[in-house]
């Protein structure tokens, strides 16, 4: 049984569940708990021009400017869900920074495969798939000062329940309960503790090696539209092809009818199934 579904958790018992539980050397140290807040991106920032440090997580019970990606809104309803944030003050080159958004991709599917036992897949670049659905959004903000990096905010939206879905979002969207069942109990901030301690692993492999390389073969094996025909949406004219996995730096690779291979940027398009979200 459980008993989430008779208990709304409060910032306490977020911050009581937290204190003392999270075993990262810095991803997470500290987490500042919220009630609400316009957006755990927006407050990353704030706390980030108040002196905090890299690792530094903003997490919230519910959002009221929840941010998503392409100027869209981030509906974040107050109960179980994980809103959360993460500083990062990356000594790594500006081309490099997209590569961040991918690693916590693979973070997250990671925590919500070792807390479900389900396998979400990777919709390239960052959304998370479940069962066809999107259950996880990512956002990656960040603040450059004379061609370098000064910090990087990666914004991470996990639906744990699902309290009901828009008219807009009921078909492409979906939460972690709606495909578990009841009887799995996930407490949002277990969820946070895996993801982060996955990141922070991630992480140092990435700055040591300097690109993707080390986990192109975790990513492409999540990658749901690996092998798949999609649309690439790009600004210089729509094209389909079929999705060959991404490369050391994160592109994507579309091949084409007649066998060319592009390497598709994220910054630059969006891609889609040619019969749907995935
Ligand atoms: C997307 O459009 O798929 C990205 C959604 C990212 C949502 C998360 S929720 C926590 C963090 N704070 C925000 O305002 N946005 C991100």
């Amino acid at each position: 049984m459980n008993n989430l579904d008779t208990q709304i958790l409060n910032k306490s018992d977020f911050t009581n569940e937290l204190t003392g539980s999270i075993c990262t050397r810095w991803a997470g140290q500290p987490v500042c708990v919220y009630e609400s807040i316009d957006s755990t991106n927006a407050e990353c920032t704030r706390l980030k021009q108040a002196g905090a440090k890299h690792g530094t997580v903003a997490m919230a019970m519910t959002q009221t400017a929840g941010r998503g990606r392409r100027g869209r809104s981030w509906d974040s309803p107050a109960g179980e869900n994980l809103y959360f944030s993460l500083l990062l003050t990356p000594d790594i080159a500006l081309d490099k920074a997209p590569m961040l958004t991918l690693i916590m991709a693979v973070a997250t599917a990671r925590g919500i495969g070792a807390l479900t036992g389900h396998g979400a897949e990777i919709k390239w670049p960052n959304d998370l798939v479940l069962d066809g659905k999107k259950v996880c959004g990512i956002l990656t903000e960040m603040r450059m000062e004379q061609n370098r990096i000064d910090y990087v905010v990666i914004g991470v939206g996990v639906n744990v329940k699902d309290r009901g879905f828009s008219e807009e979002l009921k078909d492409k969207a979906t939460a972690l309960e709606t495909v578990c069942g009841p009887d799995v109990s996930i407490r949002p901030t277990r969820l946070l503790e895996t993801i982060l301690k996955a990141f922070e692993d991630l992480y140092e492999a990435f700055v040591t090696e300097g690109d993707l390389g080390f986990l192109l073969e975790e990513y492409n094996s999540l990658l749901i539209n690996r092998d798949r025909e999609v649309m690439v949406l790009d600004p210089q004219g729509n094209y389909n092809g079929i999705a060959r996995g991404i490369t050391d730096t994160g592109e994507l690779i579309v091949e084409l009818a007649d066998g060319e291979r592009r390497e598709v940027f994220a910054g630059e398009v969006s891609v889609r199934g040619i019969y749907g979200y995935v």
